[in-house]
């Protein structure tokens, strides 16, 4: 049975769900922006730490990270996730939890588990199982969570917004226990194809391609990093993780494989980008490159159109991560002493 979530909490202090006690508590002077949002050309954003996520968090995106959490659940055949977790009560983190469905469902599955969610916006619902807890904080801030604490961190479809990587691993890494897990599932956010269907030429243009690669270069100029997933393995391993694994899947685009799974993942796939096309281009291409409102809408005209040529077999390459902190400490960093050249 969900039990409703009191008010969603910004940065909470002195308590006993793994929060540090000694932390000044921000919570008063947050609480007034908590709940408010701002607006752009008709679409909802979050209003803590404005601007720094560029995607809205409006019913429409909220719906389509629901979506996506469907889409994932049919690729990776019902897992949600793939690190080795304890089942006795794990302490679990999400960061940039979104909607929470992800972290519901653990919570559900997990029933002895303490669930966290941290989102820079409370679009979480109020009624949640009783061992999860949502709370509206910038994870690139200080963690105000004790060190050694959970057993196990996840992190989806959140990576490309983070500005410092190395950082968030330092505190993801402290703050785990000694054995515990960190796992990504992330996108790497470019069309590739198993043929040459995803040729774009002057007869037979590919708008999407283009769309994607305008939007790597949007993002890029708002400091995000829609690839960054591919250097996962080695970033975590100059962190100090080890047992890093990874497995990746081809999540198709459009209703183009024969498979029923995958076609119904391909279909999950095109329409969250169709219903998502206006918020995904909004702020990005117009802060990002420039572009005005009247030059969005015409080229997006053409990205809806070319989503729905079912000649072009696309799929995006989707990367699980996974990787455990060492029982022991290791020393990552290694000191080189000072050598002479001097021959005398
Ligand atoms: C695409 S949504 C993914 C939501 C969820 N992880 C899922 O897979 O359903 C990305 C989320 O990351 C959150 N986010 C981005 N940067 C953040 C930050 N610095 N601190 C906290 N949340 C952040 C956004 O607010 C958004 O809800």
């Amino acid at each position: 049975m969900h039990q409703p979530t009191d008010e969603i909490e910004a940065r909470p202090a002195d308590n006993d769900d793994g929060y540090e006690s000694d932390t000044e508590s921000t919570t008063t002077s947050l609480a007034s922006i908590l709940n408010k949002h701002t607006y752009e050309r008709g679409l909802r954003y979050h209003a803590f730490q404005d601007g720094k996520y560029p995607f809205p968090n409006d019913e429409n995106e909220q719906n389509r990270d629901d979506m996506k959490h469907a889409m994932i659940m049919e690729l990776c055949e019902g897992k949600l996730y793939y690190a080795p977790i304890r089942e006795e009560a794990p302490t679990i983190l999400d960061l940039g939890t979104g909607t929470g469905i992800w972290l519901i469902e653990m919570g559900d599955k997990f029933q002895s588990a303490i669930c966290q969610g941290v989102d820079l916006s409370p679009i979480q619902p109020p009624w949640v199982p009783p061992n999860v807890q949502f709370v509206v904080d910038d994870i690139e801030l200080p963690w105000t969570q004790k060190p050694d604490y959970f057993d196990y961190i996840h992190v989806r479809h959140t990576l490309p917004f983070v500005k410092d990587r190395p950082k968030l691993f330092e505190q993801a890494f402290q703050h785990l226990k000694p054995e515990g897990w960190i796992e990504f599932q992330e996108f790497e956010f470019f069309p590739a194809s198993e043929d040459d269907s995803i040729t774009s030429t002057p007869e037979h243009p590919y708008h999407f391609l283009d769309f994607m690669k305008f939007h790597k270069q949007a993002m890029t100029a708002l400091g995000a990093d829609v690839t960054g997933v591919t250097k996962l393995q080695s970033e975590l391993a100059a962190a100090g993780f080890t047992n890093i694994k990874e497995e990746v899947f081809k999540c198709p685009l459009g209703i183009w494989p024969k498979d029923k799974r995958l076609r119904l993942v391909g279909l999950y796939l095109r329409e969250s980008i169709l219903d998502g096309l206006v918020g995904m281009a909004g702020r990005p291409f117009s802060a990002g490159l420039g572009w005005g409102k009247e030059e969005i809408e015409v080229f997006l005209a053409k990205v809806r159109t070319s989503l729905k040529d079912g000649s072009r077999h696309t799929y995006l390459p989707f990367r699980v991560v996974y990787a455990q902190k060492p029982k022991e400490k290791v020393q990552t960093k290694v000191s080189v002493s000072a050598v002479s050249l001097d021959n005398n």
